[in-house]
């Protein structure tokens, strides 16, 4: 047998859209294929009918596991073949502990009672291979959106997979969880396990993958062996042109102080600071970047500022020398501090609601509180669909059925229409392709041009030191190092942020 999985003349439509038109790929035994395509190019559509949440009959074409034709009706059935997904959106459910997320709807019974100690045994032992240190018992919800991925991992490697899916699954991973997933689809290829690898990062395909095909627009383009192609080349294959630049030019002019915070703390429930006494400024004209590892306390900090904490905070925010007085979310955005979180589906995006009424979602206020159909919101919404390069048929499509890149882009597009003077993006680009990345970039360029206090926080070295005037780095609550645009290398930074500089 050469092949454990192969795809033959797949073509998958929805209203208004052909997602997949005529795409064959195969993979074999212990080989590793990265996907790769820009937003909205058809790779979770793909994924979905390998998993079964596209059943037999929904989809033309062909899939065959181990030389058999594929007749799955859902998930179950393509895992009970041995194919198990990690799925780009998070599965968990928040209100169920670790543990039981981990056996969800397959927990191992003994004449019809639950195994408890077999589920306890093998939780315990998922986890521990997984090197995720976290209370089994705690809520999914008290976990980070990190953690939470990594509960998917174990979850799939429960269920003995052979062939196994992960759709970016590093999209909210820092660099040693990476790296551990990374020794683990390894040491799995060793076992012979089959791998089809989802990433928007290159630099992880390259790592990675044996073989890559790329997808376009719902058509396949090419596969190669991944020593036969380069960056330049898979790049140019993606977007369908050259791409020389990743960042563009910047010509920003530092001016005023704009933003002043001092002596800024923020509390958890037991009164442990999570931000210890940070005191910094924003001048107009700056892009201000805020790197750190998981736990260094940026998003806190951030999401403080937003006026998004749960528990205590002290210190000053002051803009243009005045005080601002945040103590909720709503004297946020009255105050014009936009924030783009970094978990979309807790805080950015209504799924059920069109994407049209989502971009207009937080600034209704600027709108003279008008809901539907209204034509100033129709124009803005449309102008920033387009800015951004929104992939929907219309304003009027439900967002949860854009694909994953262009729901981050719609979250965006929300803040940026409400005028902000504060701009607080966390993580922006999770998820988004390397063309509309350089958009974005453009976008907050423009954005610190106009003078609007743009802070950027990001966990990818190359992104805050590429668009970033200035990068603040912060550990363990701290800030600990402030480095100038071009004064730094990737590897200094990383180091101050973990402490071994
Ligand atoms: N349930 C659905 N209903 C309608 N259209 C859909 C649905 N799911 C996906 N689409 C559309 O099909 C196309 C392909 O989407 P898909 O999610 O496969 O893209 P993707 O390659 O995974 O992109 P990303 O990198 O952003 O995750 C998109 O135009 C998307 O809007
Ligand atoms: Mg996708």
């Amino acid at each position: 047998m050469e092949y454990i999985l192969e795809v033959k003349n797949l073509t998958k439509e929805f209203p208004g859209v052909k997602a997949l038109d005529n795409v064959s790929i195969n993979v074999k035994p212990g080989e590793i294929l990265a996907l790769c395509g820009e937003n909205g190019a058809g790779k979770s559509t793909l994924i979905k009918v390998l998993s079964g949440i596209y059943p037999h009959g929904n989809y033309n074409g062909e899939v065959y596991y181990k030389g058999k034709l594929v007749k799955n009706n859902n998930v179950k059935d393509a895992e009970a073949l041995g194919i198990s997904t990690i799925f780009q959106e998070l599965e968990l459910i928040k209100d169920l502990s670790v543990r039981e997320n981990l056996f969800l709807g397959d927990l191992p019974t003994r004449l019809g009672f639950v195994k408890w100690d077999e589920v306890m045994a093998k939780s315990v032992e998922s986890v521990r291979e997984i090197g995720l240190d976290v209370d089994l018992e705690k809520n999914v919800r008290e976990l980070s959106v990190a953690q939470q991925q990594m509960i998917e991992i174990a979850k799939a490697l429960t269920k003995n997979a052979e062939v196994l899916i992960l759709d970016e699954p590093t999209s909210a991973l820092t660099t040693n969880e990476i790296g551990r997933l990374f020794e683990l689809i390894n040491q799995l290829k060793a076992q012979g396990i089959a791998c089809i690898y989802i990433s928007h990062k290159l630099d992880e395909v390259f790592e990675l993958a044996d073989r890559v095909t790329v997808i376009r627009d719902g058509k396949h383009i090419e596969t190669k062996d991944i020593k036969d192609t380069n960056r330049n080349e898979l790049i140019s294959m993606m977007v369908g042109r050259k791409l020389t630049n990743l960042f563009p030019e910047q010509h920003l002019e530092k001016k005023e102080v704009a933003l002043e915070v001092k002596n800024y703390s923020v509390l958890d429930a037991n009164g442990k600071k999570l931000v210890d006494d940070v005191s910094f400024n924003v001048h107009r004209g700056e892009v201000v970047g805020f790197f750190g590892v998981v736990g260094a306390g940026r998003t806190e900090l951030m999401s403080a500022l937003f006026g998004a904490h749960k528990w205590g905070k002290s210190g000053k925010v002051l803009l243009d020398g005045k005080e601002l007085k945040i103590n909720n979310t709503q004297d946020a955005i009255k105050n014009g501090v936009a924030y783009v979180s970094e978990d979309r589906k807790a805080h950015g995006l209504v799924l059920g609601m069109s994407v049209g009424h989502n971009i207009t979602l937080s600034s209704l206020r600027k709108m003279g509180k008008v809901l539907l159909n209204n034509t100033k919101e129709i124009t803005e919404s449309q102008e920033y669909m387009e800015k951004m390069a929104v992939k929907a048929p219309s304003l009027e499509t439900i967002a949860s059925s854009l694909s994953g890149g262009n729901q981050q882009k719609v979250v965006l597009a929300k803040w940026m229409l409400t005028n902000p003077k504060i701009l607080i993006l966390d993580e922006p680009t999770r998820g988004i392709d390397v063309a509309v990345k350089y958009e974005i970039y453009n976008i907050i360029n423009r954005f610190a041009e106009q003078g609007i206090v743009v802070i950027l926080v990001s966990s990818e070295l190359e992104e805050i030191l590429g668009v970033s005037t200035r990068t603040i780095v912060m550990r363990e609550g701290k800030i600990v190092g402030e480095f100038d645009k071009g004064t730094a290398t990737q590897e200094f930074v990383a180091k101050y942020a973990t402490g071994n500089e």
